[in-house]
């Protein structure tokens, strides 16, 4: 190998990436979205077990899978995957899943994380501070992404500004490597990140019932709303898939990158605790600061009555329409707002570096490329991919992204790992390997639930999935005509992206062969 590989320079470091990678945009606008339409209460026993029987599993799979290929060079899904089934020569294609489901990602991922830049700024110089109705809030959001032109926004300039000072933002730490980029950044996000959101949660735990005349319309409510159990939700098989989808999404497990982070981790290195501790930390994130600002918020402002069909408008309409309406009706409410917008965009840059990664990773490990080399190549590719999202924002290109690259890739990937690792690389050896430096021991029932229940949760979930949502989307059952022909242009992207990537791992793995002979 030319180069040496990066290193971690502490295990706080690496568990604070982690955790960041984790902690993200899924926390705060996707859960309390996901739990209030899938029955409140109800949805939170299937998260629970999701979280216990997939994402706690796959957290130390990945960890194990990552620390394993790294001491043979692999920080990505092919290489990985190829030293772990060497008779095999198809499972490195089934790796590069692990490579393109982040890049994908990223290409919106980064745009939504420069609207919250941008929305931090809005939110300093105060200029949506005189809206006062959902309505104009909504044609601020328009107006900003381009889509109308309207008193706020001409265009779609503002949008693109940010938009590139965001990108070049991740670049810049990217540029720093492991230790001195994303660890450093992790390092001063996080707890920033963790303040920020405390402060908003006492906010809204502290507001009262601002209209007297509705003295239902409190805090306590609002969270029962979010967490009265509805238990005939229980029976619906779409709840349990929301609720093992949003484990996915919100751990970052199954993409590809937890993988790439911990390729980093020296051979004796724990992971059994530091793995657990980065879930428990976005647990944390999630179910007390996510779960305790947005609902409760709206529900203290629009009511029982609206608080439905605000959850049902998703998650963007909730962060960038609903939350700074109401911050405009509070005291210091844009310090608040601030706080807000500032969190949100550090729980998103956390997250994209560690989604730009893997790809990173593959060139330096496999093409034998400098970081500036790897870092350069990524950069010019991905910000071309950046542009349909940008612009195709409302012709369906970003749900079309999030479906293959945010959904279904997460748990094709998912799968392949739980399988290799306990049925291809084996159970015991697996196993000890996860123990090897181990700070703490994992119950013995884990062995079972890796072995037998993991897999077959995660094939039930594959498999309903691909049934009761995939064939629509394949079909594109709920996609207006006008917009087809955009969703089909990103499929052919993705598709020619998938491609490539193979036939890299193939020149690359074709040129091992040739010197291996040779040598
Ligand atoms: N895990 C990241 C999030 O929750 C992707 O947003």
């Amino acid at each position: 190998m030319k180069h040496k590989r990066q290193s971690w320079g502490s295990k706080i470091g690496i568990i604070l990436a982690v955790a960041g990678s984790a902690v993200g945009l899924g926390n705060f606008l996707r859960f309390p979205v996901q739990a209030a339409q899938n029955g409140g209460g109800a949805f939170m026993i299937p998260y629970f077990i999701s979280f216990l029987l997939l994402g706690i599993p796959l957290m130390w799979i990945e960890w194990t899978l990552g620390r394993f290929g790294g001491g043979f060079g692999h920080g990505t899904g092919p290489g990985i995957f190829h030293t772990m089934w060497q008779k095999n020569r198809f499972i490195k294609y089934f790796g590069v899943i692990g490579i393109f489901g982040p890049i994908v990602i990223f290409t919106y991922y980064t745009y939504i994380e420069s609207w919250l830049l941008g929305y931090t700024f809005f939110s300093i110089t105060g200029k949506y501070s005189g809206i006062s109705s959902p309505e104009t809030m909504t044609g601020f959001l328009s107006g900003y992404q381009g889509i109308i032109r309207n008193e706020y926004f001409s265009g779609i300039g503002t949008a693109y500004t940010f938009f590139l000072i965001t990108f070049i933002i991740n670049i810049i730490v990217l540029y720093h490597g492991i230790k001195h980029g994303i660890e450093k950044l992790s390092k001063v996000a996080m707890p920033v990140l963790f303040i920020c959101g405390i402060l908003i949660m006492l906010r809204v735990i502290t507001l009262g019932t601002p209209d007297l005349s509705k003295p239902d319309w409190n805090f306590i409510n609002g969270l029962g709303f979010l967490w009265n159990p509805n238990f005939s939700a229980l029976k619906s098989a779409k709840v349990w898939m929301a609720a093992a989808g949003q484990i996915f999404f919100t751990l970052s497990v199954g993409i590809g990158v937890i993988l790439t982070y911990t390729s980093y981790l020296r051979k004796d290195d724990d992971i059994v605790l530091s793995g657990l501790t980065a879930a428990s930390t976005n647990e944390f994130a999630e179910v007390i600061l996510g779960a305790s600002i947005v609902i409760p918020v709206a529900f203290i402002f629009f009511g029982p009555e609206q608080i439905m069909p605000i959850a049902k408008s998703g998650s963007f309409n909730l962060g960038f329409v609903t939350m700074p309406f109401i911050f405009n009706k509070i005291h210091y409410g844009m310090f608040f707002a601030t706080l807000w917008f500032l969190l949100l965009f550090l729980s998103g840059i956390t997250s994209s570096v560690s989604l730009a990664q893997p790809a990173i990773a593959f060139l330096e490990d496999e093409f034998e490329l400098d970081r500036k080399e790897s870092l350069g190549i990524f950069a010019v590719v991905c910000f071309i991919l950046c542009q349909p999202a940008i612009f195709f924002l409302a012709n369906g290109v970003v749900d079309e992204l999030d479906f293959w690259g945010g959904t279904f890739c997460l748990v094709l990937f998912g799968t392949c790992e739980a399988i290799l690792f306990s049925w291809v690389f084996g159970i015991d050896k697996a196993w000890n390997e996860m123990h090897a430096g181990a700070d703490m021991q994992i119950p013995k029932i884990y062995k079972f639930i890796i072995k037998f229940i993991t897999p077959a949760f995660l094939l039930a979930i594959l498999g309903s999935w691909f049934f009761q949502e995939g064939l629509p989307v394949i079909f594109m059952k709920n996609v207006s005509q006008e917009n087809k022909k955009f969703v089909i242009l990103t499929r052919i992207i993705l598709v020619g992206l998938f491609l490539i990537l193979s036939f890299l791992v193939r020149i690359v793995w074709k040129r091992k062969t040739v010197q291996s002979r040779s040598a």
